[in-house]
């Protein structure tokens, strides 16, 4: 016991020091680049086509990553002109040792292009640990997975772990929604899905192709049975989530996660004050902008992650003043409520514990 408490001092002592850590890691990396004394790390192992603008990395995780739940997201951590970025993708778990990471090329996304232009086999990238509740439910339940865009990937997660749990007993319907057939991903996955578990179906829907398939609406439904006993999950652009939920009220659950969200609500117009507790500043930013984005206009740099409401890393309390959701519009004027900073505006003077 003595023994171990004096060899357990210095190795706590140095595990305290960020310089050895970073020292450590340093010259561990130069023996192997995935060897970390803190840092869950992958390397890219292999890039292919997912679909048009879409890559998939196979990564080689080390011990240190941290396995999610299939459905969740990861923070991953790119370094890009020196400055260190944060985004949050959802992995696909592929073996014990390698996960699937798919970007999709968008205007103004910095890491996703960056992945996307400059990554290449044999680069290290960091992971966060895994977030989110998008997660297989524990009783089985009919299933809809609705995915719009790069909303697909969290669904194929699901339908991964499905897939090793060889667990289709209940139907699981995919409905994917693209503009066009060629920005559908992982097209072959799914129809080999199909081919082996007659309880699996799936559909892409092209809103943009010649013949066009309508958006999601309420004429979709009529496909469905059993709703009522249905686990309903929606992952895509805040409009395409925000018109879902409405549709499956009557669901048994619903799930959904909304990216790629406009910042700006541009029907909100003007400015207000907001006023920060702990930094005693206060800033005027417009209204109808993500809280997050307009006080880092303001060169205030607040705590964030996945900057779309899930991680809760932004979270901070409001203490007055009203704010807008930018997912779903949903107004919230109480006092002493958890704000996301990143999915909300403010609609009025507001003060905040920041
Ligand atoms: S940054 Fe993740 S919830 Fe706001």
């Amino acid at each position: 016991m003595q023994v171990l408490e004096k060899l357990k001092m210095p190795l706590t002592t140095l595990g305290e020091s960020v310089i050895d850590q970073h020292a450590i890691n340093f010259w561990a990396q130069k023996l192997n680049p995935l060897w970390s004394f803190n840092q869950a790390l992958g390397e890219i192992v292999h890039i292919e086509t997912a679909a048009r603008d879409m890559l998939s990395f196979k990564i080689r995780v080390n011990r240190l990553f941290k396995f999610g739940e299939a459905g969740q997201h990861h923070s991953v951590f790119v370094v890009i002109k020196g400055i260190r970025y944060e985004r949050s993708y959802s992995l696909t778990r592929l073996d014990q040792q390698h996960v699937l990471l798919t970007v999709k090329q968008v205007n103004a996304g910095k890491v996703s292009n960056w992945l996307a232009e400059q990554a290449k086999v044999g680069d290290i990238i960091e992971f966060g640990q895994p977030f989110g509740d998008m997660t297989l439910p524990e009783q089985a339940h009919p299933m809809i997975l609705l995915a719009a865009g790069s909303g697909i990937t969290p669904m194929l997660s699901i339908l991964e772990a499905l897939d090793q749990k060889t667990e289709f007993s209940v139907p699981v319907t995919l409905w994917y929604w693209v503009k066009h057939n060629q920005e559908a991903a992982f097209i072959t996955r799914f129809e080999a899905l199909a081919r082996k578990y007659p309880n699996f179906s799936y559909q892409v829907f092209a809103t943009q192709e010649q013949q066009a398939a309508p958006r999601l609406d309420a004429s979709y439904l009529t496909q469905l049975q059993n709703l009522e006993q249905s686990v309903v999950y929606a992952c895509g652009p805040s409009g395409f989530v925000s018109t879902a939920e409405p549709l499956f009220g009557s669901v048994k659950l619903f799930k959904s996660e909304a990216f790629s969200m406009s910042l700006c609500d541009m029907s909100d117009t003007g400015f207000v004050n907001i006023t920060l507790t702990r930094s005693k500043k206060t800033v005027s930013i417009p209204k109808g902008q993500s809280i997050l984005v307009s006080l880092e206009h303001q060169n205030i740099k607040p705590a964030h992650g996945c900057r779309m409401g899930i991680c809760n890393k932004c979270v901070c309390n409001k203490v007055e003043g009203a704010t807008k959701s930018l997912v779903n519009g949903a107004q919230s004027t109480e006092p002493g409520n958890a704000l996301k900073i990143c999915v909300n505006s403010a609609q009025t003077d507001l003060v905040i514990d920041l």
